[in-house]
């Protein structure tokens, strides 16, 4: 959710904050601009792509820049609105992520005093709130600053006459990148592994001072270190590889991230799941999320619930953000793929503040939520470039399985058949990328159609889910997902034969009650998709076509299924000639609440 960036050392600013931008537009991308220090400040802004910015760009000289590139919060996407923003005498200019909460109030103090503003963002106070402050000391006018503001920030401040940026994070990531010679910032890490493989974690209320050859940190106490980490991907982790887009290259690379994710927790050669988590003690367990990782956590209750007997409740953290909830000696989790939800990261403080135990099931290492939670339990899917979760959602989809039978209370029999099965998804998830074509007829068929319908019961009622909201994300079809027996409740006002129900009917203790809702759909002739088993036979009576899938104990049918959901909404979303991987108006990483 909006991306920053920030660059100083001896090279020319410019094409390294431009390649910084690319590599962070999966964060926002309505529009963009870079200001560079040469003589004076030069700022370059526009709506649009970096590849719009750059074209219209004139080469500025300058060894010093920040840039940004936007997802709407306040006011709509236009030059204006875009940063970075600049103070009254051109001194001073910003770039911010997240959302200042008081920023009515300064803005008209700061009008009173005669500032002049040309935006509607809340983001344009801070450069003149700091010149406000300024009499000649950068590093005290922002942090004097800072003093005023309520609210989410990441921001970097280049001002004329230093040779220094200023850095400040609270609730919104930033990461520096250390150079030789030169330094980097960025909102996350793809920004910097064009340039450096070392990086250092703002953590809330940092202050930083950054030069060409130091990095000084503070935060309330005074001067702070912070570890300096390397990363263990490279940039080529995060390209396309040859793939049309990040989303289909993530989709083929889930064979892998499960065995990693599984072989990080599940010994090669004994039936032992081991998380590295200390031992919490709880009477219930509270999965919170949002979006596809909310739908993860709904597989999850049926997961701990079956293996573990585990009383879970699922709910979405921007709901639990304002409810009246009750909790006991619940054990809470977090799952999120960025670690920078803030929604998310509410809902956990939430839960610390109410005296429960958290653990951030997450994918990004040094991420919000590892700081906040108690605990971390690391999917392995590495970077996930494409906005729609694909490869995150399987590999959270894993995690969740290996805490369930971390908790098992079952005869160790059972148990190790289900191992035995874990262990065989990543063949299993190969056979549908196998067959790949066959089921991009269908994601073009898809395509023709203004709505769309997904049922499913039990254990895959959220691959329902999921498969919805993939297909919508990116193909902007409209796509309502309901469990199977719920459609007679209302939702049959809506079938017709131009809504195309994509049916779920696993083979598992919900099949003769989905068949029996499949009838029902045929009989308001809306044309009826299946995700039935190889084996089964007889699905081939009952409706218009007919996607085989490989044959798996049913708690693992979700894998395999949303495999195949990822894949038809690809296809649709390719067929119409949308954006997949920075579907309209979304983000990857939404860290405003
Ligand atoms: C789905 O494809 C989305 N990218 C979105 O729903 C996402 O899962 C949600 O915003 C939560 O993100 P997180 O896992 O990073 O917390």
């Amino acid at each position: 959710m909006c991306g920053i960036v920030g660059y100083i050392g001896d090279r020319d600013a410019q094409p390294i904050l431009l390649q910084s931008l690319r590599r962070l537009e999966y964060r926002g991308y309505d529009s963009c601009g870079i200001a560079v220090l040469a003589s004076t400040i030069k700022v370059h802004k526009d709506v649009g792509r970096v590849e719009q910015l750059e074209k219209a760009l004139p080469r500025n000289k300058g060894k010093l820049g920040i840039g940004h590139t936007r997802w709407a919060t306040h006011g709509k996407p236009s030059k204006s609105n875009a940063h970075p923003h600049i103070d009254c005498s051109g001194k001073i200019a910003v770039v911010h992520n997240g959302v200042i909460d008081n920023f009515q109030q300064l803005r008209d103090k700061l009008t009173q005093e005669g500032h002049r503003f040309h935006s509607d963002t809340d983001s344009e106070v801070m450069p003149h709130l700091i010149e406000s402050y300024y009499q000649g000391d950068l590093e005290q006018a922002v942090r004097r600053a800072l003093v005023d503001v309520h609210g989410s920030y990441s921001l970097i401040v280049l001002a004329a006459n230093h040779k220094e940026l200023l850095v400040a994070r609270n609730e919104s990531p930033l990461v520096v990148g250390v150079g030789d010679g030169e330094n980097f910032v960025a909102s996350d890490v793809p920004a910097l592994l064009d340039y450096t493989d070392r990086v250092i974690y703002l953590e809330d209320g940092d202050v930083g001072v950054i030069t060409d050859d130091e990095i000084r940190l503070f935060n309330q106490a005074g001067e702070v270190r912070r570890e300096t980490n390397v990363i263990p991907w490279t940039m080529e982790d995060a390209q396309k590889g040859g793939y049309d887009h990040f989303m289909l290259k993530e989709i083929h690379e889930q064979p892998r991230v499960i065995r990693d994710t599984l072989g990080g927790y599940l010994s090669a050669i004994e039936p032992e799941v081991d998380l590295g988590l200390e031992s919490t003690e709880f009477e219930d367990i509270l999965l919170l999320a949002c979006g596809t990782s909310y739908h993860a956590g709904l597989v999850g209750r049926y997961l701990l619930e079956k293996v573990a007997r585990i009383p879970v409740r699922v709910e979405i953290a921007s709901e639990f953000n304002h409810s009246n909830a009750v909790l006991g000696k619940t054990w809470v989790i977090g799952i999120t793929q960025s670690g920078e939800t803030a929604d998310l990261l509410g809902a956990i403080k939430k839960a610390k503040q109410m005296g429960c135990k958290t653990l951030a099931i997450t994918n990004c290492v040094g991420s919000s939520a590892t700081r906040i939670a108690d605990q971390t339990f690391y999917i392995r899917a590495q970077p996930e470039i494409g906005v729609a979760a694909t490869k995150s959602f399987i590999a959270q989809l894993i995690a969740l399985y290996l805490l369930a039978l971390s908790q098992a209370k079952m005869d160790i029999k059972s148990r190790e058949g289900l191992i035995r099965e874990l262990r065989l998804l990543p063949d299993k998830v190969q056979l549908i990328l196998d067959g790949e074509d066959g089921i991009s007829k269908y994601g073009k068929y898809l395509s023709t159609y203004d709505n769309a319908f997904f049922v499913a019961r039990g254990i895959n009622f959220p691959m329902a889910l999921e498969g919805a909201l993939k297909l919508k994300e990116i193909s902007y079809i409209h796509a309502e997902a309901y469990p199977a027996g719920e459609l007679k409740h209302g939702p049959f006002a809506l079938l017709t034969p131009d809504t195309p129900v994509i049916a779920i009917a696993a083979g598992d203790d919900t099949y003769e009650a989905m068949l029996t809702n499949i009838k029902e759909i045929k009989a308001r002739e809306s044309p009826v998709i299946a995700l039935a088993d190889e084996a089964d036979e007889d699905i081939d009576k009952f409706v218009d076509y007919v996607i085989r899938v490989p044959s798996v104990a049913p708690i693992f049918s979700p894998v395999i299924n949303s495999v195949v959901l990822q894949l038809l909404a690809y296809y649709a979303a390719k067929e119409r000639g949308c954006s997949i991987d920075m579907p309209r108006n979304l983000a990857k990483s939404v860290t405003v609440k």
